[in-house]
């Protein structure tokens, strides 16, 4: 079982860049190339959030186009960038209607064969924080207590401070605690796979390991400074692979774009001096 995630996706319509600097949706259609060549190919992609970047239909109708040659199973889930009732209307077919199995919050399980996929919806409209209400905790805690297979949360915002200061002060600014206390009684909990940091980012939390993903556009600039200021960097972009092999969830941050290689380290069975 191989799950791709990519994250933070800020698609804008019209040929318009991000910030007027990144192609965002040029380095999304790079991204669907390389992982198309991927051997053995993913069986799920997880998009967790920024979908697009200011939740416009226009935005969401390119955003299709750009992830339709992925003819995967495809689970997306809203961003501080989305706008959950836009998402749900560009992708109205069958296989996005787990979009649709809540009204409201765009909270949903389905199952990727060995595992199952918690996501949860941290939007809080208009705003770049998120929170995790009540409704919404309740919900995940209901989903872990009636399965105990081994499972896969999956959110944007990250339950943790990440040292990076103007991204913690729009982190999750409501019910990380709790949601730490839910995920302690529910120990199949594999992994909390998270977006919102655009760079590989993981923590101990709640008895597991959270995680953020790269994104395949910008990066938010690496500054630990107490009050860095919100930059983001043109670092190599990227995506993860999640492998569920031997009962364990096993993930690799990849970079993307064509580098030199690969080589070979031996040269008929002995290393290259
Ligand atoms: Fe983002």
């Amino acid at each position: 079982m191989l799950i791709a995630q990519i994250s933070d996706l800020h698609i804008k319509a019209q040929a318009r860049l991000a910030y007027g600097i990144v192609d965002t949706a040029g380095l999304l259609a790079a991204c669907v190339q390389q992982l198309l060549r991927l051997d053995p190919q993913p069986d799920a992609v997880l998009v967790t959030g920024d979908l697009v970047d200011y939740g416009r239909p226009e935005e969401y109708a390119l955003l299709r186009e750009l992830l339709a040659p992925l003819a995967l199973p495809l689970y997306l889930l809203p961003g501080n960038h989305d706008e959950r009732e836009a998402l749900r209307a560009a992708f109205p077919e069958p296989r996005f209607d787990y979009l649709r199995q809540q009204a409201g919050f765009l909270q949903y399980a389905v199952d990727l064969g060995p595992l199952r996929l918690l996501a949860l919806d941290t939007v809080v409209p208009q705003q770049g924080h998120g929170a995790l209400c009540a409704q919404r905790l309740d919900w995940l805690d209901r989903q872990l207590a009636a399965d105990p297979r081994p499972t896969i949360v999956a959110m944007h915002h990250p339950p943790f401070a990440t040292g990076i200061a103007h991204m913690d002060a729009i982190g999750l600014l409501q019910g990380a605690a709790e949601l730490e206390a839910v995920l302690r009684r529910h120990p199949q909990v594999e992994r909390v796979l998270c977006g919102h940091l655009h760079r590989s980012i993981q923590a101990r939390f709640g008895g597991t390991l959270a995680s953020t993903c790269p994104s395949p556009a910008h990066q938010v600039a690496l500054d630990l400074r107490d009050a860095g200021p919100d930059c983001f960097v043109m670092e190599p972009p990227g995506y993860q692979l999640h492998a569920w092999r031997g009962g364990r969830l096993v993930t690799h941050t990849e970079v993307l774009g064509d580098w030199p290689g690969p080589y070979r380290f031996r040269e008929g069975g002995v290393l290259i001096d």
